[in-house]
């Protein structure tokens, strides 16, 4: 992968102009692969909705590579720049005042902006290389689980879209942590690979960790209950013996069960939390293609990243109900 100082590939350089003649592509970050496109052209991020199949009505958040491109699209006070310079770049993502030069379509006509500046070394060197903020949301059809690799974004979306850039698999494997900075309590609205605890910590006052959510105007489209789900039904469960002895499809755990059955699978030898959030969706699509009774699924202890996996599992889990 390049650093800051490496030259850029032709692949790269090729994805640049995509982006500087109005077109959009699969960008690698640490979180899951997003659709990008320049955020200043509004024919371009229309282009990422007509791809996606995704509502107008669900804002987009805004890539950026350092503070001044930062501070170009959104309103910074000093809470705004201690988180910046406490986790980015990184997977947070704060709700901002927007400034004028963003337009209506990025942000569905709200006053506010997504920003972050993601830390996969590809897509930083692909922002400074344009020069331009990327609206990206994740790569993969609207409702469905995100894209943890750069195949994953060709198979979905490959016929609609420019490029992809392959990155590798992504660090984190679930998406960024989203902060309400504009609301007094502060709100988190989508946890993710920052606990709460950081972010409380780093600001020096407490959060609404769970905001009241309002189904018909979210806060956060992404926090509609059924979201981010496979096609085969899902069930969750806390104790194996939960689940129905004649069950014969696949069953996740987080981690090794002691002695493995033939359609048992697990997201990490010991159950560490970072090991399972990386494989969560990665796996989930693996399964999700040649699931015949469809699956279950453990859940994550309810603490750090396990608050996002739990998360995302219960919103792919409501949506077959
Ligand atoms: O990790 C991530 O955040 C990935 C990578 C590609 O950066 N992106 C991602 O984007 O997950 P997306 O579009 O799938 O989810 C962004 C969420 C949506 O639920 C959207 O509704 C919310 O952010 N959002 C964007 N702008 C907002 C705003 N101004 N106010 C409230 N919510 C907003
Ligand atoms: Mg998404």
């Amino acid at each position: 992968m390049p650093n800051k100082f490496q030259q850029p590939s032709q692949a790269m350089l090729e994805a640049a102009d995509f982006i500087c003649k109005g077109g959009i592509g699969g960008i690698p970050t640490e979180t899951v692969y997003g659709l990008a496109a320049n955020a200043l052209n509004p024919s371009a991020v229309r282009k990422i909705f007509e791809a996606k199949g995704r509502p107008f009505i669900d804002p987009l958040i805004v890539h950026v590579c350092d503070m001044d491109m930062a501070e170009s699209i959104a309103y910074f006070d000093a809470d705004a720049k201690k988180l910046a310079d406490k986790f980015w770049p990184g997977p947070l993502t704060m709700i901002l005042k927007r400034r004028e030069c963003i337009s209506d379509i990025v942000t569905a006509g709200l006053d506010t902006v997504a920003v972050r500046m993601p830390a996969h070394p590809i897509t930083s060197q692909l922002i400074r290389t344009t020069k331009l903020p990327l609206a990206a949301p994740s790569a993969n059809p609207f409702g469905y689980v995100s894209p943890t690799t750069a195949a994953h974004v060709r198979e979905q979306l490959g016929g609609k879209i420019d490029f992809v850039l392959d990155g590798g698999e992504c660090k984190c494997g679930v998406e960024s942590t989203i902060v309400m900075m504009t609301s007094s309590p502060k709100k988190l609205l989508r946890p993710g690979p920052i606990p709460p605890d950081a972010i409380e910590k780093a600001l020096g006052e407490a959060i609404d960790r769970s905001p009241k959510k309002n189904e018909a105007h979210p806060e956060a489209p992404g926090m509609l209950k059924s979201h981010y789900a496979p096609k085969s039904r899902l069930i969750l469960f806390d104790d194996p013996a939960e689940i129905p002895p004649d069950f014969e499809g696949e069953i996740i755990y987080q981690k090794r069960p002691d002695s493995p059955k033939k359609r048992d699978y697990w997201l990490s030898e010991n159950g560490g939390q970072e090991e399972c959030a990386h494989n969560l969706f990665k796996l989930i699509r693996a399964l999700d293609k040649n699931s015949k009774f469809g699956f279950y699924c453990q859940r994550a202890s309810n603490s750090g990243i396990g608050l996002a996996i739990n998360d995302r599992l219960s919103r792919a889990e409501t949506k077959l109900k």
